[in-house]
């Protein structure tokens, strides 16, 4: 099929077929030769997309594709080696400071489930899973498959970047798009977020579809298009899926940065200190819909008991520490986790006195990244010691000089101008406090 052709049909707004669809996606996946889309073709396809938009059913077929353009895993058919439970896994569309995936992984599987959890890296102002984890020296997140079945076995949980043939028709796609201002389009990102959990063998997803200043949907309508796409698709593909949109228009917990937040992630783990509310909260009701849907508990209301057991008795903690011992990090990361310290640390003063009304959410990520907590380009390494600290909340009421946060850094200059970008993020206001607004706006499933 001639691509010029594929694409002329999506610019020109008509529905492509299955066979259209396949020709992209083998495209995409070939290997250099004749039936291999060149970059550009690639690149004009995602913006047809982008512009025209897909139906469901162009969007289903979509992410079909995509998801068996490489190899597709089974999990029950590891079964006799050692793994018990059914596969589960949940994914965010990303925001600042969001460490869940840290701690649901093994609160999950101390809950009877399996999590082979595949993560990603910071994207613009949002952090990576990986990139938190690396901070543990050591840490390996591209195990080989043997020593994944075996995370899996000992701990019920690995949190691994997706392996070269998991999906690479979304990896090449995802690269491309990431350059050509085509990420924003809701078909595209489904198929996206889908193809690779599909190919990920999972029984039953949550989706955490993040909405406010830090996520990529600021608009709440966006966040629940979005929501809705996926729960759509990867429901009528066979897979069970809850989304909910949670609240992204302050950090969640008190930490943004690699290090900074798997010392927070550890500190929630072992009960060490105060566990955040709204971190609490929103782990708590992501993990009791994945519960409930893997049938491992007959509500949510009872998935959410087990899950705050597996908190209160330590054995969260103790299968995250079982994770990263597998995957080559420390052996007693829960009392030795080896994080690198910032040579710099700042507090942020409070220009003037006043509540915390509203954050610039996105600017506090880009200072993390500026800090060198993220990349500005791909090959960039990041820095995992810096970030910030002791972030304050929607409305704190504080002094004039009190500390909005503490910010880590590897010099004093990117300290002042990170100091300098947190002042600027948040907006000080008098006045009563506005109604605290819930983390978890709204649950869209299927039915
Ligand atoms: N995350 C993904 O994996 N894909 C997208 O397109 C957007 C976010």
């Amino acid at each position: 099929m001639n691509p010029a052709e594929v694409i002329r049909s999506k610019r020109d707004g008509q529905t492509l077929s299955r066979a259209q669809i396949d020709a992209f996606v083998h495209g995409l996946a070939a290997a250099d030769g004749p039936g291999r889309w060149a970059d550009s073709q690639a690149a004009a396809m995602a913006m047809a997309i982008l512009l025209r938009g897909m139906s469901a059913r162009e969007t289903a077929d979509l992410a079909d594709a995509m998801t068996h353009s490489g190899t597709v895993l089974d999990w029950s058919a590891e079964t006799g080696s050692g793994l018990h439970g059914p596969a589960l896994d949940k994914h965010s569309t990303g925001g600042v400071g969001d460490k869940v995936s840290l701690m649901l992984a093994p609160m999950l599987a101390a809950c009877g489930a399996v999590v082979p959890m595949i993560s990603g890296r910071g994207l613009a102002h949002t952090g990576g899973t990986l990139d938190k984890l690396e901070a543990l020296p050591g840490y390996r997140v591209n195990p080989p498959h043997t020593q994944l079945l075996q995370t899996l076995r000992t701990a019920g949980c690995a949190i691994v970047g997706a392996s070269s043939d998991l999906a690479p028709a979304d990896r090449r796609l995802y690269a491309i798009r990431d350059v050509t201002a085509t990420v924003e389009s809701v078909a595209l990102i489904t198929a996206s977020i889908l193809s690779k959990k599909r190919a990920a063998g999972l029984r039953a997803l949550v989706m955490d579809v993040k909405v406010g200043s830090g996520a990529f949907a600021a608009r709440l309508e966006d966040a629940q298009a979005l929501a809705h796409s996926l729960v759509q698709v990867a429901t009528q593909a066979g897979l069970p899926t809850v989304a909910l949109v949670t609240d992204m228009n302050q950090v969640l917990g008190t930490t943004a940065g690699n290090a900074l937040e798997v010392a927070e992630a550890i500190a929630f783990l072992t009960g060490r200190g105060t566990r955040d509310a709204r971190l609490l909260d929103v782990t708590l009701a992501l993990g009791a819909e994945l519960l409930h849907l893997g049938g491992l508990q007959p509500s949510a209301a009872a998935a959410r008991l087990a899950l705050q057991q597996s908190l209160d008795s330590g054995s969260a903690a103790e299968r995250f520490a079982r994770m990263v011992a597998e995957l080559g990090g420390p052996v007693d990361v829960l009392q030795a986790p080896g994080l690198a310290v910032a040579p710099v640390q700042r507090p942020v003063p409070a220009p003037r006195g006043g509540r915390v009304a509203a954050i610039d959410v996105r600017a506090l990520g880009l200072a993390v990244v500026a800090l060198g907590g993220g990349r500005l380009h791909p090959a960039d390494v990041v820095d995992p010691r810096v970030g910030l600290s002791a972030v304050q909340a929607l409305d704190a009421v504080l002094a004039a000089g009190e500390p909005l946060a503490v910010v880590h850094a590897a010099s004093a200059d990117a300290a002042a101008a990170a100091v300098a970008a947190v002042q600027a993020a948040f907006t000080l206001a008098d006045g009563p406090a506005a109604a605290a607004a819930p983390v978890v706006l709204q649950r869209i499933s299927a039915g």
